[in-house]
């Protein structure tokens, strides 16, 4: 982790000057520390670059208590192709996150989407691939033991459509039991962790969020030691009002902690044509209020809290798409690209204040 140069260090200065200033599209005034008014914690997500920012840095550190490894707590940073692994920019980020007084939510252990490539050539030996199974979770995990408050043990079990739970080469080799496996050995490896499981679009698809519900029920039921639910709200700035509530309602049936894991309210995602970008950013500061009262709603012990994917908007990975490239691009966050609170940050303080 560099040091910041003298110029980073000017241009920080005026950044966290900026912060206070108000965004064009919001309310005049500074926005209070955001944590400060919370009854749950606030996180973002964070790259091992950013904590090189001291505008980024200064930021995160005055409105959120923990951040989410964007990318380097998974199998695509840490797992090398070849066998082994290399923790090198997990460790960066997690010394980065403890030294300026943030705690770390590990993201994600086992994810259809990335398979470790040594996994392949296991593909059909179970006793095998168990094993490496096995010692891939726990070497994860216990890597982070006591660095990070809890993991997405699994992300993305369950199909969209409804129709039950995603093929991938975990399940291919270890049946459905992989999701088991996979909460047995993160807590083999780490025995204090709060162990998720998460997954997107359980606010859109009531019969995609049943799945997800029956598996977690499954977990319980087998003695898993299931401890959280992620629901990672990546949503369209028209989505239905109320869908969010019913969410996190139902999830919460449960009685587990319920983490609001991976908030953005896209602006051009999904919203049809016709929306104009103010009734867009009216849907937004409506959409944040309803995420935070959701998780106000719940029993204290289950608020496990709301994270952010991204401070600002240029931040957002949403802006990574070809199409926000063009002269409007998305701005889904909280912050604007230059870290001055939105409309939306002030109504996302106006509901934390209750
Ligand atoms: O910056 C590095 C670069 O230094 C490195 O050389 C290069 C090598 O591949 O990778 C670059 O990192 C990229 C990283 O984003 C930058 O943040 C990775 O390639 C790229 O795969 C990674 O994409 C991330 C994606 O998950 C896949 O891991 C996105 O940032 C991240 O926002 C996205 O987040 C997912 C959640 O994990 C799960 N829910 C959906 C969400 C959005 O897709």
């Amino acid at each position: 982790m560099s040091l910041p140069t003298r110029r980073g260090v000017v241009a920080g200065s005026l950044a966290l000057a900026a912060c206070t200033r108000a965004s064009a599209d919001a309310p005049t005034g500074p926005l209070p520390p955001l944590k400060s008014l919370a009854s749950f914690p606030l996180g973002v997500c964070a790259t091992t670059e950013q904590f090189d920012e001291l505008g980024w840095t200064e930021l995160v550190r005055t409105h959120f208590d923990r951040v989410t490894p964007e990318w380097e707590m998974k199998a695509e940073a840490f797992a090398r192709p070849e066998g082994g692994y290399d923790f090198g920019r997990a460790d960066r980020l997690a010394d980065a996150a403890s030294t300026r007084g943030l705690k770390t939510f590990g993201h994600t252990l086992v994810w259809y989407s990335q398979v470790p490539r040594p996994f392949q050539a296991l593909d059909g030996d179970r006793r095998a691939f168990a094993a490496a199974y096995r010692a891939y979770v726990t070497t994860a995990a216990r890597r982070y033991a006591g660095r990070v408050v809890g993991w997405d043990v699994v992300n993305e079990p369950v199909m969209d459509d409804g129709q039950g739970y995603r093929d991938c080469l975990w399940r291919k080799n270890l049946g459905m039991d992989y999701v088991r496996l996979a909460f047995e050995h993160a807590r083999e490896a780490d025995p204090e962790a709060v162990l998720f499981l998460n997954d997107y679009n359980l606010e859109q698809l009531p019969k995609k969020r049943a799945d997800f519900l029956r598996l977690a029920e499954s977990l319980l039921k087998a003695g898993a030691p299931l401890g959280g639910l992620g629901t990672q709200t990546h949503i369209p700035a028209d989505l239905k009002p109320g869908r969010i509530a019913e969410a996190v309602r139902e999830l919460g049936v449960l009685g587990l902690p319920v983490h609001v894991s991976e908030l953005d309210i896209s602006l051009t995602r999904g919203p049809g044509p016709l929306a104009s970008r103010s009734s867009l950013e009216d849907g937004q500061k409506r959409l944040a209020t309803e995420v935070v009262q959701a998780i106000q709603d719940l029993p204290p012990a289950q608020r496990w809290g709301l994270t952010v994917w991204g401070a600002r908007d240029r931040d957002s990975w949403l802006r990574r798409t070809p199409e926000n490239r063009g002269p409007r691009p998305d701005a889904p966050l909280l912050f604007d690209d230059e870290g001055r609170p939105k409309g939306v940050a002030h109504a996302v303080a106006a509901a934390l204040k209750g």
